[in-house]
C-alpha cells in the first residue's frame, strides 16, 4: 500500500474513473482515516475499495463505562488524529502557491470541480474524522472570516500537530506544549505586528492591486492577473460606505457576480448598479423607471386559493362564482395597496400570474418575479427596503406601508450577452456594483468566481488594516528565526515547544518551491540566512522582506517585488492554525459510541 496522499489520488481518480466508466450509481463516497500505518480507509456504498486487511484496531469496548463503542486514549488517539490531520494536509499540499496544481473533485451525482482553493477542497470532501473535521472547520472559519489563506492554515496546523506528537512520544507532557504554542502565537502575532508589517499610504492603488495579485497568482486567472486586479480594486472602492458611526465599510456583499458564458476572460467588466439574473415580468412593462421606488416582496402574487383541507359547501351556483371572484381580488388588493404606497419596481422571490401582471402594465411599474431571495436580501439592504414575506399588520388587516419601500436613481433592464438583466444603480443606502464574468465554460467560470471572491476579501482587508506585508514565505522565515532565537531564552521546558513552533513555519517556504520544482534545502537555507542577518544586524533591516522568487528560483526582495499580503491574513493564519493543533492536541480519549445496528448484535452476544 502506498502513502496516504497517494491512496488519498488513488481514490479521486477511481471514483471518476467509474462513474465515468464503469457505473454510475455510486451514491455517496466518505473518506475515513484511522488507524496507522494503513491508516487511510476509503469505503464506498459499493464497497469496492474497502480495505479489509487494515490492522486490528486497539480499540476495545468501553463496557466498563457501561457503553457499548470503541474507546482508545492516550498516544493511539494522539497519533491517530496527526496521522488524519496529515492526510487532510497532505490533499492541499500541491496547490499552495502561485505554481499549485488544480484538483479535480467529483462530487456523488457526478458534477465536476476544479479548483485551487482549499476552502472549496475540504468543502468537497467528505471527511469522517472527527479531528480531520475539526480541520476542515478552523479552514472554514479563516475562509469565512478573511477570505484567503486556508491551504496555509490547514499546512501549517498538521505540521504543529505532527511536531508535537514526536515531543510527546518524547516523553514532553501535552500541556507543556500546549502552553508553549500559546506563548509562540502570542509572540508570532505580535512580530508580524510591530516588525514586519508595514503601512502603506490607502491611496496608493498599487499596493492594493499587487495584494489582489498576490492573492489570485495561485489561480487560474493568474495569467490576467493585472486585468483582474485592476477590476476588483475597481469593485471595491466603488462598494465603499460609511456606517451611522462614521466607519468606513467596505461590504463585499454589494460586489454582486454574474457569470456569463462565451467570449474570453479579459471581456469581463465592471457594471454600476446591482444586477439582477432576470428580465421584467411581461413585455409590455417599461425598460426604465426612474427613480425608483423599490417594492422586496417574499410570497406569490397569484391568484389565492383555498387552503388545502377547506371544504365549503355551496348550495348555490351564483356563489360559486362569487368564491372565484373573491380569490382573484385578493391579489388584485395586495397589488393595489403596493402600488398604492408608490412602489414602481416590484421584485418578488416568488411568482406573478398573467392576471396579477396585468395591473402591473397598466400601472407602469416593472415586476420581477422569480428572483433569488439571497440576491433580494441584497438588493433590501442596498436600497434601504424591507423584505416584506406578508402584508398582515398588528390588527390582523393587510397593509403595506411607504416606509418599507426601498430607492434608487434608476432601475433599466439591460441586455448582456444575450440575457435580459434588471440593474438597479444610485442604490440609497450603500453603491453596489456587478462584475459580469465571461469564460468557456462552467468548470471555468465558477474558478474566476473564487478567485475573484479571495482577491475582492484581501483587498478589503488591505484597505480596511492598512497594513501588509512581504509574501512568498518571508514572513515564516522571519517568524522562524525569530521565535528560534526566543526560544533559547526560556529555560523551560516550553523552550522545546517553542522551538518547534519555530520549525513548523519553514514549511510554507519548503511546500512553496517543492511545488515550483526548485530546490527546496538550498532556497530555504538561503532565505533563513538572510533573515538572520536582517534580525542580527541594525543596518541590514530591509533583508527581513526577502522571499522567494518562484519563477527564477531565487531569493528576493519581495516588497519591492510587488508580492504583498495584509498583515492581518498571515496574523489570523497564525491564529487559527495553532487553534487547530491545540484543540486537537488537548484530545487524549476518543470514545465512540457504535451505531445502532452493531449495538444490538453485541448486546444479543452478551
Ligand atoms: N508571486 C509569488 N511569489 C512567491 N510566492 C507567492 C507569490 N504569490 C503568492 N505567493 C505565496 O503563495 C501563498 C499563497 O498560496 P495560495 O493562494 O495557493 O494558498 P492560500 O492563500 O493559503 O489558500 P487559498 O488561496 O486556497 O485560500 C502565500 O504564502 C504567498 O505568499
Ligand atoms: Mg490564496
Amino acid at each position: 500500500m502506498g502513502s496516504p496522499k497517494e491512496i488519498i489520488f488513488s481514490f479521486l481518480y477511481k471514483t471518476w474513473f467509474v462513474r465515468h466508466h464503469v457505473s454510475s450509481t455510486i451514491t455517496r463516497h466518505t473518506l475515513l482515516i484511522r488507524q496507522p500505518p494503513s491508516s487511510v480507509v476509503f469505503h464506498s456504498h459499493l464497497g469496492r475499495w474497502r480495505l479489509e486487511d487494515h490492522p486490528k484496531r486497539m480499540a476495545y469496548e468501553a463496557r466498563n463505562l457501561g457503553i457499548i463503542g470503541d474507546r482508545q486514549s492516550g498516544q493511539d488517539v494522539r497519533t491517530q488524529n496527526v496521522v488524519a490531520c496529515q492526510a487532510v494536509s497532505n490533499i492541499v499540499k500541491s496547490s499552495l502557491g502561485p505554481v499549485g496544481l488544480d484538483k479535480m473533485l467529483v462530487d456523488d451525482i457526478g458534477d465536476v470541480t476544479i479548483t485551487n482553493d482549499g476552502a472549496t477542497i475540504l468543502k468537497m470532501l467528505e471527511v469522517e474524522h472527527p479531528a480531520a473535521k475539526v480541520l476542515v472547520e478552523l479552514a472554514e472559519i479563516q475562509d469565512r472570516e478573511v477570505g484567503d489563506g486556508t491551504t496555509s492554515v490547514v499546512i501549517i496546523a498538521a505540521e504543529l500537530l505532527k511536531r508535537a506528537n514526536d515531543l510527546v512520544k518524547n516523553k514532553i507532557h501535552p500541556t507543556s506544549i500546549i502552553s508553549g504554542y500559546r506563548l509562540a502565537m502570542r509572540e508570532a502575532c505580535r512580530y508580524v505586528e510591530e516588525k514586519l508589517a508595514m503601512q502603506v499610504d490607502k491611496l496608493r492603488k498599487e499596493s492594493l492591486i499587487n495584494c489582489a495579485k498576490t492573492s489570485m497568482s495561485s489561480k487560474l486567472i493568474s495569467g490576467d492577473s493585472d486585468f483582474f486586479a485592476n477590476l476588483v480594486v475597481d469593485a471595491v472602492q466603488a462598494i465603499k460606505s460609511t456606517n451611522s458611526r462614521g466607519e468606513v465599510k467596505y461590504p463585499i456583499k454589494s460586489i454582486n457576480i454574474l457569470k456569463a458564458h462565451g467570449r474570453s476572460a479579459k471581456d469581463s467588466y465592471l457594471l454600476k448598479g446591482y444586477a439582477l439574473n432576470t428580465g421584467r415580468a411581461a413585455q409590455g412593462m417599461p425598460l426604465r423607471v426612474a427613480p425608483a421606488k423599490i417594492a422586496c416582496l417574499d410570497f406569490n402574487l397569484q391568484k389565492t386559493k383555498m387552503q388545502m383541507g377547506v371544504q365549503i359547501l355551496v348550495t348555490n351556483p351564483r356563489e360559486l362564482e362569487k368564491i372565484r371572484q373573491r380569490e382573484a381580488d385578493v391579489t388584485k388588493e395586495r397589488i393595489e395597496k403596493v402600488l398604492k404606497a408608490g412602489a414602481n419596481v416590484i421584485l418578488t422571490t416568488k411568482g406573478i400570474d398573467d392576471m396579477s401582471l396585468k395591473y402591473f402594465v397598466e400601472a407602469g411599474a416593472i415586476a420581477v418575479r422569480r428572483v433569488r431571495k439571497e440576491d433580494l436580501r441584497h438588493v433590501a439592504k442596498a436600497t434601504g427596503a424591507t423584505l416584506i414575506s406578508t402584508f398582515a399588520d398588528m390588527e390582523g388587516e393587510e397593509t403595506f406601508d411607504p416606509s418599507f419601500l426601498g430607492y434608487a436613481d434608476e432601475v433599466v433592464e439591460e441586455c448582456i450577452a444575450n440575457d435580459d438583466v434588471i440593474l438597479l444603480k444610485g442604490t440609497k443606502n450603500t453603491s453596489a456594483v456587478s462584475l459580469i464574468l465571461r469564460g468557456a465554460n462552467d468548470y471555468m467560470l465558477d474558478e474566476m468566481d473564487r478567485a475573484l471572491h479571495d482577491a475582492l476579501c484581501i483587498v478589503k482587508r488591505t484597505l480596511e488594516s492598512n497594513m501588509v506585508v512581504a509574501g512568498g514565505g518571508a514572513v515564516e522565515a522571519a517568524l522562524s528565526v525569530y521565535l528560534e532565537y526566543l526560544a533559547t531564552t526560556f529555560g523551560s521546558r516550553e523552550q522545546l515547544a517553542i522551538a518547534e513552533f519555530a520549525e513548523s513555519f519553514m514549511i510554507i517556504p519548503k511546500v512553496l518551491s517543492v511545488n515550483a520544482a526548485k530546490d527546496s534545502t538550498e532556497l530555504v537555507a538561503k532565505l533563513r540566512a538572510y533573515h538572520h542577518t536582517a534580525q542580527m544586524k541594525a543596518d541590514k533591516q530591509h533583508l527581513s522582506n526577502m522571499g522567494l522568487d518562484l519563477s527564477k528560483g531565487c531569493v528576493c526582495n519581495n516588497l519591492e517585488a510587488g508580492v504583498i499580503e495584509p498583515a492581518m491574513s498571515k496574523v489570523k493564519i497564525i491564529q487559527f492554525a495553532t487553534e487547530a493543533a491545540i484543540t486537537i492536541l488537548r484530545i487524549d480519549d476518543m470514545i465512540k459510541i457504535a451505531k445502532d445496528e452493531v449495538m444490538s448484535d453485541r448486546l444479543e452476544e452478551t
